[in-house]
């Protein structure tokens, strides 16, 4: 319980009368990921702003301990602000640049942006705004990452790609991770936990624990069993066999 970052107790929403979530209750532990994974406007984007303080629950407790960052589908980066200039805005906490500089060089090294510390948003592809928008958020002090659909919007590849560097910078950076994903693979690659939400109002339907370490690989044994296990409680699976979904990235 000591280690727990982020607990909510019997969360309830609604926005007027449509109540989009049902007594929802669990606990992230520090360094934890966990995927939360559920149909399409049951309410997860809500939930997440929850958690991150942005909106209050028409009823329940959460207590969150830590500085919080969320990553949205689409970037959230300032436009009139170059790459280098957004990452050192999530780096900087009232400390002078001039002290900033050299992490600031080896945070753009990192996350492999130093070739476009100086373009800004609207001049980048939509997977290295994405990148700098991760780590814009990894930047700094900041202990819990909330991560809203992050690569939804980018094309298989790319996605791929972002997942798997999103893996390494975890290692290096360890932060708690409450990732939204309808992207069943990707949430049995990165998480150590997944809940598996209802239609609305959502509650959870399951949790699903992964055993084995990160980083794993999208092909591995393991996430393609939990892949499927997750399209199953959903009731998805029998597209997922009958190849209706996309078999190598089944989404929800
Ligand atoms: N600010 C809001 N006011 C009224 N209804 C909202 C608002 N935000 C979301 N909703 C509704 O709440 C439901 C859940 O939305 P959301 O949390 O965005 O779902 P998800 O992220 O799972 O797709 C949807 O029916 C949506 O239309
Ligand atoms: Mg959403």
């Amino acid at each position: 319980m000591s280690d727990s970052v982020i607990q909510l107790d019997g969360i309830n929403h609604s926005y007027g009368d449509l109540t989009v979530l049902d007594r929802i209750s669990f606990q992230v532990r520090r360094a934890e990921s966990l995927a939360i994974v559920g149909p399409s406007g049951c309410g997860k984007t809500t939930l997440l702003r929850i958690i991150g303080g942005d909106l209050t629950p028409s009823n329940g407790r959460i207590r969150r301990a830590g500085r919080v960052r969320t990553v949205h589908q689409r970037s959230g980066l300032l436009p009139w602000r170059t790459v280098a200039e957004n990452i050192e805005l999530g780096l900087r906490n009232g400390s002078p640049l001039s002290r900033k500089q050299p992490e600031l060089q080896d945070l753009l090294r990192l996350f492999r942006l130093e070739r476009f510390a100086d373009f800004y948003p609207h001049q980048l592809s939509g997977g290295m705004r994405q990148r700098a928008e991760v780590g814009r958020a990894l930047a700094g002090e900041t202990e819990i990452l909330l991560l809203d659909e992050p690569f939804s919007s980018l094309d298989y590849l790319t996605r791929l790609r972002l997942r798997n560097e999103l893996v390494e910078l975890l290692r290096i950076r360890p932060r708690t991770v409450v990732l939204v994903t309808h992207d069943v693979t990707e949430a049995a690659q990165l998480a150590d936990r997944i809940l598996v939400l209802s239609d609305r109002p959502a509650i959870i339907r399951r949790e699903i624990r992964i055993e084995s370490m990160r980083p794993r690989e999208p092909t591995s044994p393991e996430v393609v069993r939990v892949a499927h296990e997750i399209l199953s409680e959903l009731g998805l699976e029998h597209d997922l066999r009958n190849g209706v979904a996309d078999s190598a990235v089944p989404m929800i």
